[in-house]
């Protein structure tokens, strides 16, 4: 389901801004609501915004957002990506991973999953 995260009215146009994720943890041990699930890349464009997952599908570092060279990058590796998530260099095997956004009454909601690293393919955990 679709997690509320920030206000639109908050992101400025071409402008990342990384927002925590948190949601409702699920599992056989764990039933918990309001738990820290990890972070986005917000990147909005007008009315709409794209959201990419912090960790780089390379080996799951956290990717940083350098505004002078308006590129994310890992900072252990050397994978870097466009501000559209495309990846321009290292050794990540594919471009950073999206996920569904959506904006509703002024809000961003995006779609939480997380994928495993090392895979030219996304494969959701
Ligand atoms: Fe460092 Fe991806 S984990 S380049």
């Amino acid at each position: 389901s679709f997690v509320r995260i920030a206000r639109l009215d908050d992101l400025v146009d071409s402008e990342p801004r990384k927002v925590g994720v948190r949601g409702q943890v699920l599992d056989a041990w764990t039933r918990a609501s309001e738990e820290r699930l990890g972070a986005v890349w917000l990147v909005r464009s007008g009315s709409s915004v794209t959201a990419y997952s912090t960790i780089c599908p390379h080996l799951g570092c956290g990717v940083d957002f350098r505004a002078r060279e308006r590129k994310f990058a890992c900072p252990c590796h050397g994978s870097a990506f466009a501000i559209d998530g495309r990846r321009v260099a290292g050794p990540s095997p594919r471009d950073l991973d999206p996920l569904v956004t959506r904006v509703r009454d002024g809000w961003v909601e995006v779609r939480w999953r997380r994928l495993r690293q090392g895979r030219r393919l996304r494969v959701e955990i």
